[in-house]
């Protein structure tokens, strides 16, 4: 019977395929119709077979300095330094790149006028090849902006909207039509390699951070993929990892924050994830792709593979995921054996196709715009160094040691701040022309500084970086250099200067997760350095600053105590020096709050049981059996206190919180809440009001509260207050019933607090809501295995 059918299928498709090439013949007497924006189905329907295959899989890959697929060995893997990677299409290497360095494009097809579109990372800024065929005439260098955990902290839409509004001018101005960036997964654990590149362990922070800069990006008249599409919170095993969560969870958490993008920003692209989700390859489900992205959410975009991701062409056309990068002609073969055969329908294929169509005829390639390849980069220095000052987060400031006095000599310790890292590694890292260091930026403030101790760390640089191993590969990262034994100098610091800062670094990236040891704790040196300066100022009644220039969260616990401040800055982008200046000088009055908890250790971490996943060593699968409790969700609810929270971040000044007034105290169909907030301290500041939402447990487990808007005031002036406003909709109230598919608002009564940190509530009220809401009815999707649902999870 079985058998039948598949027959039955496979010989209607011959016949189907037949006649889609004679209307293509039929077509082909008729005058070719060239692509516009108002004859799309004609030129799907005069397209041919095989035209369609090729315009839904990408043109290949060309990578610095691996040479063209021989003919003969075009289906054998590519050895790019031990790690191994699909053959590219040799058209890659053949049909020049109108950007090189780009990380792909499509294919043109001449005789419709469908030109190829160019596509390059990445989150923190375009990147491209700076140099081109050894000519230092003229340079392709990109502004790297702060990364995006930083921008984050920010808690301000509107300057990640200005940063979006740059960023989007160099993608246009070097060429370029999609931007492979931002990256918008969730913050699940600190170890995640690529959480640099990420915003939040919330989805309200990440989804309206992504919203912001999209929209920014898209003034320019170019777009971006938003990244990576879902569940992809690690980077061991990336390609095949089989990430195993609840239904819930991927609507309260993974999913959520692509919707909020989706729905304020419509992205031309969405970038499918390298994982397995409950089983099967992201880019081979139709319902994550299909029936929630595009169905439920009304994404009218296309949808692309990551780099290689997913196994299947055939089954990544009947997902839905449109085009399949960089792309390989043994896809294209297989698609048109599949249209052939009846296995793919040409109907699904068509609509792929229009979906990719419907992108290219907004493209600036399309419009053939004229790119300068010179953008304004020295402008684009000034944005990006206002978003890094407004980013950075205050942790710690015992007794005023911050902002360091006018003119102050500063003994400057520590590897990174002579070498700072302005953003992360691989596809996330950016060919800048410069990096201000810490040392410059200090001295650009008019700090004075030790001489000898900055000599000698220049050198003691210099000498270990030549003894660093070349990296073997483009995912490969030399170990960082060990911090100076500074012990026989300290003393002697410790009398000539007024205080002492110390940097400590991190750099993680893409191919790799971070490691406890040495990376998420500090390693002996490190700590060691920071006791032999703290002892030595300390003596002498001197204050001791740390600046920590890390892309993701580290431990605090075992060393904060022995110092008088620290100053989160993150991976800051090229005018980092600067930025960390304009806010340890006080010219930046800090205002940044973490979007990412700080634990007081990493066993607290509700996943640190199961990540990066089984058999240990090299995982296959990993179960996301915290389900929605991750980061405050769980610290809140499972009452562990963390070493900085959720929302946290010092100023210079204080705030005073008052009045909250609420429109209505029975819910209808929304609900406003108004708060004044009042610079009570000495100097000018800006604050981050946050709203969470407590909502009425009646038959689900929920979590204490959940972050559900939020706003950052103007700078205010000593004495100055301001009163935002904040909508409250049905959806802030409801859950995700998994049995019923819905979401839900119970009835009951909701408590709204307003704090300054997830822990800190200034002001309290409550409204009720008389009967239950069912505010939104949803496809049964994403179910995950039967075994994974006796794990009960979350
Ligand atoms: C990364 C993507 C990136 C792509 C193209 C992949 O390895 O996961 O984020 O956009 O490469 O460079």
């Amino acid at each position: 019977m079985r058998m039948s059918y598949k027959l039955h299928v496979a010989w209607a498709g011959v016949l189907l395929a037949g006649g889609i090439h004679q209307a293509a013949q039929a077509q082909s007497k008729a005058p070719v119709p060239q692509l516009s924006a108002t004859n799309i189905k004609q030129v799907v329907a005069a397209m041919t077979l095989e035209e369609k295959s090729k315009l839904v899989v990408g043109m290949g890959f060309k990578m610095p300095g691996v040479p063209p697929p021989s003919k003969d060995k075009k289906n054998e893997p590519i050895d790019i330094g031990g790690f191994k990677l699909p053959p590219s299409d040799p058209d890659a290497y053949n049909i020049p790149e109108k950007v090189p360095g780009a990380a792909g494009r499509t294919h043109a097809i001449a005789r419709l006028g469908i030109p190829s579109i160019t596509m390059s990372d990445g989150p923190a800024g375009l990147r491209i090849e700076p140099i081109r065929n050894g000519d230092k005439s003229k340079t392709y260098y990109a502004t790297a902006f702060p990364v995006a955990t930083l921008l984050a902290s920010t808690w301000d839409t509107q300057l990640v909207n200005k940063v979006g509004v740059a960023f989007g001018n160099e993608v246009r101005e070097y060429g370029v039509d999609i931007l492979l960036a931002p990256g918008m997964n969730i913050h699940r654990n600190p170890l995640g390699g690529r959480n640099f590149e990420y915003y939040s362990e919330d989805p309200l922070v990440a989804g309206s951070m992504t919203a912001a800069i999209v929209n920014g990006i898209e003034s320019n008249g170019v777009d971006t993929s938003i990244k990576h599409y879902a569940a992809n919170n690690q980077e061991t095993n990336r390609n095949s990892i089989n990430t195993i969560v609840s239904e819930r969870a991927m609507r309260e958490l993974y999913l959520r924050g692509f919707e909020i993008a989706v729905k304020k920003a419509q992205p031309w692209t969405v970038m499918s994830s390298y994982n397995k989700l409950n089983g099967t390859f992201t880019s081979e489900r139709r319902d994550l792709l299909t029936t929630i992205l595009k169905k439920e959410w009304g994404f009218k975009g296309f949808v692309m593979t990551d780099w290689f991701g997913g196994k299947d062409a055939v089954a990544q056309m009947k997902a839905g995921n449109d085009l399949l990068m960089p792309g390989n002609p043994t896809q294209s073969e297989a698609i048109v054996a599949a249209v052939k055969d009846g296995t793919l329908s040409a109907q699904q294929l068509d609509t792929n196709v229009e979906r990719i169509l419907n992108v290219i005829v907004q493209s600036p390639t399309f419009k053939k715009y004229k790119y300068s390849d010179a953008p304004d980069l020295a402008g684009h220095a000034v944005v990006a160094r206002e978003a890094a000052a407004q980013g950075m987060v205050l942790l710690k400031n015992d007794d005023h040691a911050l902002p360091f006095g006018a003119g102050k000599r500063i003994a400057v310790f520590g590897n990174t701040s002579y070498d700072i890292i302005a953003g992360g590694t691989g596809s996330g890292d950016v060919n800048k022309a410069y990096t201000i260091s810490l040392m410059q930026g200090l001295a650009n403030a008019s700090f004075k500084l030790q001489e000898t101790l900055s000599n000698n760390y220049k050198a003691y640089l210099v000498d270990m970086k030549a003894k660093q191993p070349k990296p073997k590969n483009f995912f490969d990262h030399p170990a960082p250099i060990p911090e100076m034994d500074v012990n026989a100098i300290v003393a002697e610091e410790a009398n000539g200067a007024d205080e002492a800062l110390i940097t400590i670094g991190r750099n993680a990236g893409e191919g790799a997760d971070r490691k406890l040891e040495s990376d998420y704790y500090l390693n002996d040196a490190e700590k060691g350095l920071i006791n032999s300066v703290a002892n030595a100022f300390h003596a002498k009644g001197k204050k001791v600053i740390v600046v920590l220039n890390i892309g993701g969260v580290i431990d605090v616990t075992a060393w904060r105590d022995k110092v008088d401040g620290i100053l989160l800055a993150w991976q800051p982008g090229l005018e980092a020096g600067n930025a960390i200046a304009d806010v340890l000088s006080g010219k930046v009055n800090p205002s940044g709050k973490l979007a990412t908890t700080f634990p007081a250790d990493y066993k607290d971490v509700p996943s640190a049981n199961n990540f990066p996943g089984t058999p240990e060593g090299k995982p296959t699968q990993v179960i996301y059996e915290e389900g929605i409790y991750v980061g405050y969700r769980y610290y809140d609810a499972a009452k562990v206190t963390p070493a900085y929270e959720f929302g946290y971040g010092l100023s210079y000044t204080n705030f005073k919180f008052s009045d909250l007034k609420l429109s209505s105290k029975v819910f209808k169909n929304v609900i406003t809440a108004t708060v004044t907030v009042k610079n009570i301290g000495d100097v000018a500041g800006k604050e981050v009001v946050q709203l969470y939402l407590a909502a009425p447990k009646k038959d689900l487990d929920k979590p204490e509260d959940e972050l559900k808007a939020f706003g950052k005031t103007k700078l205010l002036a000593p004495g100055q207050s301001q009163t935002l406003t904040f909508t409250i909709k049905a959806s802030d109230l409801a859950s995700f019933y998994t049995d019923r598919e819905a979401w839900i608002a119970d009835e009951g009564s909701y408590k709204v607090k307003i704090g300054s940190s997830s822990r800190k509530i200034e002001e309290t009220a409550s409204f009720s809501l008389a009967k239950d809401i069912t505010v939104e009815k949803v496809n049964k999707a994403l179910v995950p295995q039967q075994t994974i649902n006796e794990l009960k999870l979350k």
